[in-house]
């Protein structure tokens, strides 16, 4: 079916090749969002491109990239999460052929990337280009073009100063070169595009069709009248999935915790699975057997998805691993997976279309407030999902409703209402003090004039007026100034406490803290569980949420350790809780270094194998950072801290540091292998093949791997 009869590709100015990859793709003919962008985006101008989800914005901002990359000059394109960096680079990859050197940027916080220089076009997080410039800040002016994709995420409150600071300073200190901001449909796209002095390319247009409708009572009401029923059964959501399946499509289902997510993949994946085809049964016996062996430790979650993919119905949220997600992903892309019930974190900007998205919660709990309507913007990308381009006529997007009163809210709320507008959140005190630390110490701005023309430059400014945040500037300035990580004296300067700060890329309140824990190490033994919590107590770690059933025994652990914690037990009641929550963490944390197992941490703790790598991860880092510090100021007892780093990064007890050296060898292999008395690399030297193959969980496959690696020493 052909989509859109519009300006051929091959019409383009640019390299015939590009055109020649391109329709290898089948992409031909350019929507029309696109044929209107186009040409700006190649002449170098700065382009905001407000358009729906799936309208194919990024294709512009590839052509740009690669303009720029023919002749020689380099491009960032920055992207909010790692899953969606992956894709872009994958995209990318496709014109490797062409010489262009495509890179993705996902190490290490605190490396001063040399890779940069390696690569035409640079993919990378938010986080990350923003830690990559503040150690190679001459690059900005290097660099020739920046893609902002989904740059409507300025306005989330933890990760949106930080694209906006980015795009500030590159503005600043490169005010020739382009920008292509990507955005969802927004109400005041315009502000960003004025702020960005860039071309205002809006449009509602969608490669397929979208039609939104209210669900109540066996019946979806679409926007245009028109009325669908379906057939009734016991749970109604249960109803409208069955109904796609049979009518032959697949779903995306969202719902507002993770606990949903599974608990609605396995029951209604038990009434799928009298429909699924004896070709969809053995598809999805593949996918579940991929999930079941690509975990490197067995965890139930893993099981219960394998088992529940067996049906057909899968489950999608941040408690999974990349891994699990992507191959649930795959899954569904090649059709076997007919459902998948995930939380909203799935809707943003990945390529995943389906014929209906069904939406069951409209409400989600915030901590602050209690339970609230989830903005339309995010009802928006998720209903943007619908829609399969060159398979579908339409799209269908599903808001569930219970009863009337709900339906009409929902119709006057969503479907006939505009997408809300956006607005800057770095006038909050973390990002003024992470983002002003960061343009002292890179030198960017360092008077009072200087400080205020980089603010005079943010969005924040474009919209609001500047009074309202000198104050917290003022006392940011004064929170910095005071803990001795910048100086004044008619100039703010970086302290070398404030320059390594801002090179770890921690909060400079983390730092302050670390600080405090490093004073007061002493000269006898120093506690894991006390540096872990030292670690957990900075802004930088989410805590875990403190259930009913760990007052208890959490109290117990600060007990215990009351003398050997490195950071005071707050006296006030509420400031103890929190403490609490932070010893959680830092127990969670322990627990992985002393090898208990995955599963067994899932349970105790209430997370998913998910949660545990990325709060491991933010734990090695600061504990780096830590390390780092202590060395800074000197630290005679930094041992244990250096300890811990490595052993955060593979979950073992110090004796497997050797072993884990190895590629392909986990803790669990190193474990047995060091059960079975060969207690370090080198004991493993002239061991044959076979007597390794024989270890538990190693196998003839690893025992290969381990003797040709042997070799290589
Ligand atoms: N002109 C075209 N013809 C056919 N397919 C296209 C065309 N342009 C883009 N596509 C395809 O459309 C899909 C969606 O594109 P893309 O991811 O860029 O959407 P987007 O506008 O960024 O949406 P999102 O809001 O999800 O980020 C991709 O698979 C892409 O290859
Ligand atoms: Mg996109």
């Amino acid at each position: 079916m052909p989509i859109s009869v519009g300006m051929k590709v091959s019409e383009l100015k640019i390299d015939k090749r590009i055109v020649s990859i391109l329709n290898e793709q089948g992409i031909e003919e350019l929507y029309p969002p696109q044929e209107e962008a186009i040409e700006y985006a190649l002449e170098g101008m700065n382009l905001v491109m407000a358009v729906p989800t799936a309208s194919g914005k990024s294709l512009v901002a590839y052509m740009a990239a690669l303009r720029w990359a023919l002749e020689g000059t380099k491009v960032l394109y920055i992207v909010p999460l790692r899953a969606l960096a992956s894709e872009k680079f994958d995209d990318l990859k496709a014109f490797r052929s062409m010489g262009i050197k495509v890179g993705i940027s996902m190490g290490d916080y605190d490396v001063a990337d040399p890779s940069l220089d390696r690569f035409d076009i640079l993919v990378a997080t938010s986080e990350k280009a923003d830690s990559l410039l503040r150690h190679k800040v001459d690059w900005l002016g290097k660099l020739k073009l920046i893609v902002a994709d989904e740059v409507h995420l300025i306005n989330d409150p933890s990760r949106g100063p930080t694209l906006e600071v980015i795009l500030a300073r590159f503005k600043q200190i490169n005010p020739n070169a382009q920008i292509i901001a990507l955005s969802a449909t927004i109400k005041n796209s315009s502000d960003l595009a004025d702020w960005l002095s860039a071309v205002h390319i809006q449009s509602d247009w969608r490669p397929v069709p979208l039609k939104e409708g209210i669900y109540l009572a066996n019946e979806i009401q679409y926007i245009d009248n028109s009325v669908h029923s379906v057939e009734p059964m016991r749970d109604e959501v249960h109803s409208i999935i069955i109904d796609t399946v049979k009518s032959g499509n697949q779903c995306l289902v969202f719902v507002n915790n993770r606990k949903s997510t599974e608990a609605l993949a396995g029951k209604v994946g038990k009434k799928i699975s009298p429909l699924l085809s004896g070709e969809d049964m053995e598809g999805l016996k593949n996918v579940s057997e991929d999930i079941l062996e690509r975990q490197s430790e067995p965890t139930i979650i893993g099981k219960r998805l394998a088992s529940y993919i067996t049906n057909g119905a899968a489950f999608h949220n941040a408690g999974l691993t990349n891994d699990q997600r992507k191959t649930v992903e795959r899954g569904f892309k090649d059709g076997h997976i007919k459902c998948i019930v995930a939380t909203p974190t799935l809707a943003a900007g990945i390529n995943l279309p389906a014929r209906r998205v069904i939406i069951r919660d409209y409400r989600r709990y915030d901590p602050n407030f209690g339970s609230v309507p989830i903005p339309n913007l995010e009802i928006k990308q998720m209903s943007g999902r619908a829609g399969r381009p060159g398979y579908d006529n339409v799209g269908e997007a599903v808001l569930y409703s219970r009863n009337k009163k709900e339906k009409v809210f929902l119709f006057e709320n969503y479907l006939l209402s505009d997408t809300e507008a956006i607005t800057s959140k770095l006038g909050t005190e973390p990002a003024l003090r992470n983002h002003l630390m960061a343009v002292i110490a890179s030198e960017i701005a360092e008077t009072e004039e200087e400080i205020d023309r980089f603010i005079a430059g943010t969005f924040f400014a474009h919209l609001e007026e500047l009074w309202t945040i000198s104050g917290r500037i003022q006392s940011t300035l004064g929170f910095l100034v005071d803990n001795e990580l910048v100086s004044y004296d008619g100039q703010y300067k970086a302290t070398p406490f404030g320059k390594r700060t801002s090179a770890l890329y921690i909060d400079p309140l983390s730092a302050v803290r670390l600080r405090a824990a490093i004073e007061n190490i002493s000269a006898g033994k120093v506690l894991d569980i006390a540096i872990l919590h030292a670690v957990c107590a900075t802004p930088d770690v989410i805590k875990l949420y403190l259930g009913r059933g760990d007052y208890g025994w959490v109290s117990g652990l600060v007990m215990e350790h009351e003398k050997d914690f490195l950071l005071p037990i707050p006296k006030d009641e509420n400031d103890f809780d929190f403490f609490l929550s932070e010893v959680k963490t830092a127990s969670l944390v322990e627990a992985w270094v002393s090898e208990t197992p995955e599963d067994e941490i899932v349970r105790k703790f209430n997370v998913g194998p998910g949660d545990i790598r990325n709060r491991v991860e933010t734990a090695e880092w600061i504990t780096y950072s830590m390390l780092e510090l202590a060395r800074l100021f000197k630290c005679p007892h930094n041992r244990s801290i250096e300890n811990l780093v490595a052993r955060i990064r593979y979950g073992v007890r110090k004796d497997l540091l050797n072993l884990v050296q190895l590629e392909g060898i986990g803790r669990v292999r190193a474990r047995a292998i060091y059960n079975a008395g060969f207690t370090s690399i080198n004991k493993l030297q002239g061991v044959p093949v076979k007597r390794l193959a024989a270890i538990p969980t190693i196998g003839p496959k690893i025992a290969e791997s381990i003797v040709s690696q042997l070799k290589k020493l």
